[in-house]
């Protein structure tokens, strides 16, 4: 469906158009209100387009109309951050080798499309053959105050300086208080020592816990008050999601956000076990399911 609708149009639009919509701008204050659900473009609209190119991000924020962009942070041997899910190169460029070991400007030499479209010919397009990998900077001069950050710190124990390079991002950018208080910025980490360092260096900026799945079936109560000490929510997989589990998280007065939800019996299922939100990287199946289930309440 999307093909038909949707990604020649957007590409042109990632070429042609500078503008960017207001509609998800984090000026409304909603975010973090627990019976607000959000929709969160897990590495841009990853199923649509190569994963954290500004082509995805571009497609997530603007076409499919998620509430956040869901970005993941590796930093380059000159300390650049860049947004990139993986440790080294190899999977998502045409290149080899760790992110730490490269510059930045070996890193922007990569292609960062062409493998989706050898990967996926359903959704390949002429376009994103040679798309770079984007750096914070170039994000946040894109989308500016009129898109809203779900930013993770990856492999925090690589790059030490990750956390202050990311506060002093976001205030460079205007991306701090007020904004921050209201959800623009979401900070998760699989990471606790990540998280207590962001707040250590800006006690404002909501966290998020991410879970992986065997920590979320052995969470205790003592658990979840611990993190409710430091975090606003947590990110659990959703395969660990109970309707208890799911009840014990909300009771404790945490957010809830389960990743990576793409098909629309589990994203129905989610919102009927209580969660506030998802990462998917189907943006626009998860705005449909939302439309038929805010309308059968
Ligand atoms: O950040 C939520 C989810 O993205 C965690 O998994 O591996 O996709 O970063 P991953
Ligand atoms: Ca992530």
């Amino acid at each position: 469906m999307m093909k038909q609708m949707g990604v020649t149009m957007v590409v042109g639009m990632v070429v042609a158009s500078s503008s960017v919509s207001t509609e998800a701008a984090g000026k409304e204050k909603g975010l973090l209100d627990p019976n607000r659900i959000v929709n969160v473009a897990h590495r841009g609209a990853s199923g649509y387009a190569p994963e954290h190119t500004m082509a995805a991000y571009e497609i997530g924020h603007k076409t499919l109309k998620a509430d956040y962009i869901e970005i993941d942070l590796q930093m380059t041997k000159d300390g650049q951050l860049i947004a990139m899910h993986d440790e080294t190169v190899d999977r998502t460029t045409n290149g080899s080798g760790a992110v730490k070991d490269k510059t930045l400007s070996e890193i922007k030499e990569l292609d960062a499309g062409s493998w989706f479209n050898e990967a996926y010919p359903a959704y390949a397009e002429e376009h994103y053959k040679g798309l770079s990998v984007p750096t914070l900077d170039e994000i946040f001069e894109r989308y500016g105050k009129h898109a809203n950050y779900y930013i993770e710190t990856k492999s925090p124990e690589v790059y030490p300086r990750m956390e202050k390079k990311l506060v002093e991002k976001l205030s460079q950018y205007g991306l701090s208080s007020d904004r921050i208080r209201q959800g623009q910025v979401m900070i998760q980490s699989f990471s606790r020592d990540s998280l207590l360092k962001v707040k250590e260096l800006d006690h404002q900026l909501p966290l998020v816990q991410l879970l992986e799945a065997s920590e979320t079936t052995r969470l205790t109560t003592k658990d979840l008050q611990v993190i409710q000490s430091y975090a606003v929510g947590v990110g659990p997989s959703f395969k660990s999601l109970t309707r208890e589990n799911t009840k014990q998280i909300r009771d404790n007065g945490l957010l809830l956000h389960p990743y990576t939800v793409n098909e629309k019996a589990d994203m129905k299922r989610m919102l009927d076990y209580g969660v506030t939100g998802v990462f998917t990287n189907y943006a626009d199946r998860f705005n449909e399911v939302l439309r038929t289930y805010k309308n059968k309440k």
